[in-house]
């Protein structure tokens, strides 16, 4: 089943059971927003789930774009990616938790065609503020899902104050045994969906008061998904990837781990600037820079001469394209490539200064301060390039 097959199939389920197909919004969230980027489906819907009515009613469905920089040191394992798409379902004050998870799990296994038997689920068993999920545990036993109770696993919160609720996570068995083990406890279960009873709303003082409705958010990665339904491990070889697996490979010989960074980092990198941020000191444009150079670090680490114009454009103008993203492609490539000159400038005026008598010992906050003034050499890439010359005191 392809991708696009997948999200056709979610999307039509939830709307022949009353939801109405909403347009996803891009990766900047609305103002007021206390994250940089959008990292789930519900962030554009925030208004809504405390209260205010939606013009399409109380049953939403969409697909959302989203950004996750949180898991960026994880990226390069089967699993995570920094820009992904997510399969949301809403109801804002309308049905209540069980109803959704027992639709989610006919979806799995009767639309998906998922094996009941691999799948695996959690629940909130409680804390000194909310008691045990007993509603959702209730689900999985008559659905004869095995579950696990935690407590901070199955709490979902949008940061530290606002919405926020108890949540039920379903996972699916990836191992080659027969299912064993539990969530937490073994890495070959992996978490497919994520059914948020979202009623409360934390204080700036840490106590929980009442959302005027109760809602229920869900929310599941359209390319984990995808991988699983494909027999892949990995997220990296499912149909998503396929032009940027078919280029990389052929242009750049790298280790897996870090042929999954680059792909993820440039393709992650392309659909920000599609969505109008530029590479910054600060806040959004300092996540787009990081992901830029993080990838150049990691091609330049065994050949320098590798660069991001050996790229055909046809990788940016699909990925735009995936995204459903109106940006030029010749201008998303432009920024990238100026970024990548630029960094270029930044490590050899780095290597030139670091190599200074002055900077060959132990370098303290004053040091620090002065490449960082005067150089404009940032303190992490001060690092990075003493690690390169092993004959350096750090
Ligand atoms: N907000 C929840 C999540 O991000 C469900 O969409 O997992």
């Amino acid at each position: 089943m392809n991708t696009e097959t997948v999200i056709r199939t979610f999307v039509e389920y939830y709307e022949e059971r009353g939801h109405h197909r909403v347009t996803g919004s891009t990766l900047l969230p609305p103002p007021g927003d206390p994250v940089l980027f959008t990292t789930s489906g519900m962030h554009p819907l925030t208004p809504h789930l405390e209260g205010r009515p939606h013009e399409h009613g109380r049953r939403l469905v969409n697909v959302q774009r989203c950004l996750r920089t949180t898991d960026l040191e994880e990226v390069g394992d089967p699993t995570h990616l920094t820009v992904f798409e997510m399969l949301g379902t809403w109801s804002l004050g309308d049905y209540e938790g069980p109803q959704s998870l027992d639709w989610g799990h006919a979806l799995l296994t009767e639309g998906f065609g998922i094996d009941p038997g691999l799948l695996h689920a959690t629940v909130f068993g409680g804390d000194d503020q909310v008691g045990p999920d007993t509603d959702s545990l209730r689900v999985w036993e008559e659905r004869g899902v095995p579950v696990e109770h935690t407590v901070d696993d199955n709490w979902w919160s949008n940061g530290p104050t606002g919405p926020c609720g108890p949540d039920s996570e379903i996972f699916l068995w990836t191992g080659d045994t027969p299912p064993e083990s539990t969530p937490t406890r073994d890495e070959r279960w992996v978490e497919v969906w994520n059914h948020v009873m979202m009623r409360h709303r934390r204080l700036p003082d840490g106590s929980l008061v009442p959302l005027p409705q109760r809602n229920v958010d869900t929310g599941l990665g359209v390319e984990r998904l995808a991988a699983l339904l494909q027999g892949e491990r990995s997220v990296f070889d499912c149909d998503v990837f396929t032009p940027w697996r078919r280029t990389v490979p052929d242009l750049w010989h790298l280790d897996e781990p870090t042929s999954r960074l680059v792909c993820d980092h440039l393709r992650s990198a392309m659909v920000v600037v599609g969505d109008g941020v530029r590479p910054g000191t600060t806040g959004r444009g300092y996540v787009l820079r990081r992901l830029i150079r993080r990838a150049l670090t990691a091609l330049w680490r065994d050949d320098p001469s590798r660069g991001l114009g050996d790229l055909p454009g046809e990788l940016t103008r699909h990925t735009l394209d995936h995204f459903r993203q109106s940006a030029d492609p010749d201008e998303v490539r432009r920024v990238l490539l100026d970024e990548e000159r630029r960094f270029a400038g930044l490590l050899r005026r780095g290597r030139q200064v670091l190599a200074r008598p002055r900077f060959r010992g132990t370098l303290d906050e004053e040091d620090l301060h002065y490449l960082h003034d005067t150089h404009g050499l940032p303190p992490e890439l001060v690092r990075s390039l003493r690690e390169e010359d092993p004959s350096r005191v750090s």
